[in-house]
């Protein structure tokens, strides 16, 4: 069945949300997968004189033509008119970022789930003003990962994003398995996004900053392309999908429930593959899955609601994502192997520090975000364990620079899917979730982290915090207040 009607959108977009001219319905059931997936195409960098890699990143405005013959104007992208080139670099290189700012205002741009130092970081401290170039740079000393970045100027992450701001960044481990890792072949990034695209093609903002949720589009894109197919050549097929969409959560699987492999969550490979037939996907959370395909079949990649639905939740839209078509003839893919390299189970480790974060509304421990104020010291390299208790509505929990380990969901072991090294974590309504958070070397009492909902709009309101990381023994000597709340640079 290739048509798959919306249930109501009404109820969950909010109160600003604005759904266009024409029905959610008339538009999810017009696919018929017709455009070709879109790449990203891979970024190229220069080598500078000391080694490094550099990568030119420029933020500019365009329009974009989403479906054929309709163009959609105010589209915001990368070196393009939307979304990003693909960056990728090996672990221990050298990387440096020119990322140039043509848009009208200044926004910043953010590496997430990269492990650097805070100034580097492309938070809301590293405002980039329009004209002007910001050039972060740092060793890549983490796990091979799908790792992405996107703006994060406080209050206004959400229309930056929402307009087209993401692009991959891709980290490889040369020492890692052999897994299918032909670019645009074997390995494909899927990043998905909703997008409220009326039937003129024009983007609708309206419901962007507004409502409990923001907007929630009933149109959906990956890697930019509306109503995607994507011929495939192999057996196996490596997809790292990437919620990059800004707040809507989705359960990916396949039409006829065929079952496959997850090997990677946020922040690198599980310890062995896990087979499921739906992972969950947050904004801001990454699943590598490895998918088999037999010759001349045709599956169709969706998403659909849990069959359990609540009140308040917001992942229950059912979608078309993508259709793909396999060749009569496949070449053969090498079995994944058993074991990925990856940690296994997290236990709990004695005596670690315990700090608590509740959820409620858009606050997090009763408070908004404040740019001068540091909510938390943590010594470098600590590991400790961070318990989030969400007492409203869907949220989710991110946290720059760490990698992480979910210890448990209400009460019980995350799924093995979720149990490898990750940096956000979904928290449907009224969940708590306790995670063993691994801290990095960088220290920096001057410079904040932050860790927040990364449900846009709930940012965006100021449901984020700081942190910053110090030398170990030196945190009661750490000021709690910036001199000022905003600095460029
Ligand atoms: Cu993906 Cu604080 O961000
Ligand atoms: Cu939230």
């Amino acid at each position: 069945m290739k048509r798959r009607s919306l249930l109501s959108l009404a109820v969950l977009t909010g109160a600003g949300a604005i759904l266009g001219g024409c029905s959610a319905d008339e538009r999810q059931s017009a696919l018929t997968f017709t455009n070709r997936l879109r790449i990203p195409p891979p970024a190229a960098p220069v080598t500078d004189p000391d080694g490094a890699k550099r990568f030119t990143l420029t933020l500019q405005t365009g329009s974009t033509e989403f479906r054929p013959g309709t163009v959609t104007a105010g589209t915001w992208g990368v070196n393009g008119s939307y979304l990003g080139p693909a960056v990728r670099a090996n672990r221990g290189d050298r990387v440096r970022m020119s990322v140039v700012n043509r848009l009208p205002e200044a926004t910043t741009l953010h590496w997430h789930g990269m492990r650097l130092p805070a100034k580097m970081d492309g938070g809301p401290h590293q405002m980039i003003e329009p004209g002007t170039t910001w050039t972060p740079e740092w060793t890549v000393d983490q796990p091979a990962a799908t790792s992405w970045f996107h703006p994060h100027p406080h209050g206004k992450t959400a229309m930056h994003v929402y307009r087209g701001l993401a692009g991959l960044f891709l980290i490889d481990d040369p020492d890692g398995p052999r897994l299918p890792s032909a670019y645009g072949v074997d390995d494909i990034p899927l990043i998905v996004q909703d997008k409220e695209i009326d039937s003129d093609g024009e983007l609708e903002t309206g419901g962007v900053d507004r409502g409990t949720f923001g907007l929630l589009g009933s149109t959906i894109l990956i890697n930019g392309t509306y109503d995607p197919v994507l011929p495939v050549s192999t057996s196996l097929v490596r997809f790292r999908l990437l919620n990059a969409s800004n707040t809507r959560v989705y359960r990916i699987g396949f039409a006829d429930g065929r079952r496959f492999d997850v090997i990677a969550g946020d922040a690198g490979l599980l310890d062995r593959p896990a087979t499921v037939d739906r992972v969950k996907i947050s904004p801001g959370e990454r699943v590598e899955i490895v998918a088999r395909f037999f010759p001349g079949e045709t599956v169709v990649l969706d998403s659909r609601g849990e069959p359990r639905r609540t009140a308040n939740d917001i992942e229950e839209d059912d979608f078309h994502l993508l259709e793909i078509v396999a060749a009569a003839q496949l070449t053969p893919s090498p079995a994944p192997p058993a074991t990925l390299g990856g940690p296994g189970r997290a236990t709990t480790p004695p005596g670690a520090r315990v700090r608590r974060f509740s959820l409620s509304g858009s606050e997090i421990n009763g408070r908004d975000m404040d740019m001068s104020r540091i909510d938390e010291v943590v010594p470098a390299g600590a590991v400790e364990i961070w318990e989030i208790d969400n007492t409203t509505y869907a949220h989710n929990f991110h946290i720059h620079e760490v990698s992480f380990r979910i210890l448990d969901i209400d009460g019980s072991p995350p799924p093995p899917y979720q149990a490898g090294p990750k940096d956000t974590v979904f928290l449907p309504k009224n969940a708590n979730a306790r995670l063993l958070v691994h801290f990095g070397p960088h220290t920096d009492p001057l410079t904040p982290y932050m860790y927040h909902c990364h449900l846009l709009r709930h940012e965006d309101k100021g449901m984020m915090g700081q942190f910053v990381v110090v030398g170990p023994g030196t945190e009661h000597l750490v000021p709690r207040n910036l001199p000022t709340g905003h600095h460029h640079g």
